[in-house]
C-alpha cells in the first residue's frame, strides 16, 4: 500500500518525508488555499517545492472545467515536473480529458468520485489513480470504506490497472481499513500515518524495558 499526505503544507510533508515510508503527496485548490497559495505562478512553484520533497507522485488539480481548458492546464501541469500527476474532476469534461491525458502518456488521478459507476468510467477513460472521497461519504452517513471494497471488487474483476487512491481519509483506522480491503493508496493528513506508531502497551513496554536496563 503506498502512502501519500494529502496536504500542500511543506513541513507536514517534510515531516512525513523524514519517517521514510511517504510515496507521494495530493494536494488539492482548498488545501493550497488553506496556506495561503493564490495565484497562478505561486501555485505552480508550490508544486515544484513539493516535488523537491518528495520522491513520489504529486497531484495537482485542475481548476477547468470544459475539455479544451483542462486540457490546456493538464499539459502545463504535466510538463512543469516529472513527478505530476494531473488532477482532473469526474465530470463528463473531466472523464474525456482523462481519455485524452491517457492517450498522451499524461498519468491523472480522477477526483471527486463517490460512487462504483463513476470509478468504473474512470478506469475505462484509463485514469491512473481513482480517488474515491472516503471521509466525505462517512460525513453523509454513507459508508465509504463499502465503496472502496465495490471499486477492488470491479478493478479485480477486469483487471483494470487504474489505481485505488482511498481518498479524505481522517484518521488510522481508515487507513488501516483501506488496507484490509486492498487500496493500492491511501492519502490523509500527517495525524493519520503519526497514529499508525501509536500504541500504549508500546510505551509502557519501552517504559520498563529502559526502567530495567538502568538497574
Ligand atoms: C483527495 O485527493 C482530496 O484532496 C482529499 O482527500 C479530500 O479530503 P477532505 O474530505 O478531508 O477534504
Amino acid at each position: 500500500m503506498k502512502f501519500f499526505i494529502d496536504t500542500a503544507n511543506l513541513d507536514d510533508i517534510r515531516e512525513a518525508q523524514e519517517l521514510g515510508v511517504l510515496d507521494g503527496v495530493t494536494t488539492n485548490p482548498s488545501l493550497m488555499a488553506k496556506e495561503g497559495i493564490r495565484g497562478k505562478d505561486n501555485i505552480l512553484k508550490h508544486y515544484l517545492k513539493i516535488c523537491e520533497i518528495v520522491e513520489g507522485d504529486v497531484s495537482a488539480e485542475v481548476i477547468a472545467t470544459d475539455f479544451d481548458e483542462i486540457v490546456k492546464e493538464g499539459e502545463e501541469l504535466a510538463e512543469l515536473h516529472p513527478q505530476i500527476v494531473v488532477k482532473v474532476p469526474m465530470i463528463r469534461e473531466g472523464i474525456k480529458a482523462i481519455k485524452y491525458f491517457s492517450d498522451q502518456g499524461i498519468r491523472t488521478n480522477c477526483t471527486l468520485v463517490f460512487s462504483a459507476g463513476q470509478a468504473l468510467l474512470a478506469a475505462k477513460a484509463g485514469a491512473t489513480y481513482v480517488s474515491p472521497f472516503l471521509g466525505r461519504l462517512d460525513d453523509i452517513s454513507t459508508d465509504g470504506l463499502q465503496l472502496i471494497a465495490e471499486i477492488r471488487q470491479i478493478y479485480d474483476n477486469y483487471e483494470f490497472e487504474t489505481q485505488i487512491l482511498a481518498a479524505s481519509i481522517r484518521h488510522t483506522m481508515h487507513v488501516v481499513n483501506c488496507a484490509k480491503i486492498g487500496a493500492d493508496v491511501m492519502t490523509g493528513p500527517l495525524s493519520s500515518i503519526d497514529g499508525l506508531l501509536k500504541h500504549p502497551l508500546t510505551d509502557s513496554g519501552l517504559e520498563k524495558f529502559l526502567q530495567d536496563a538502568k538497574s
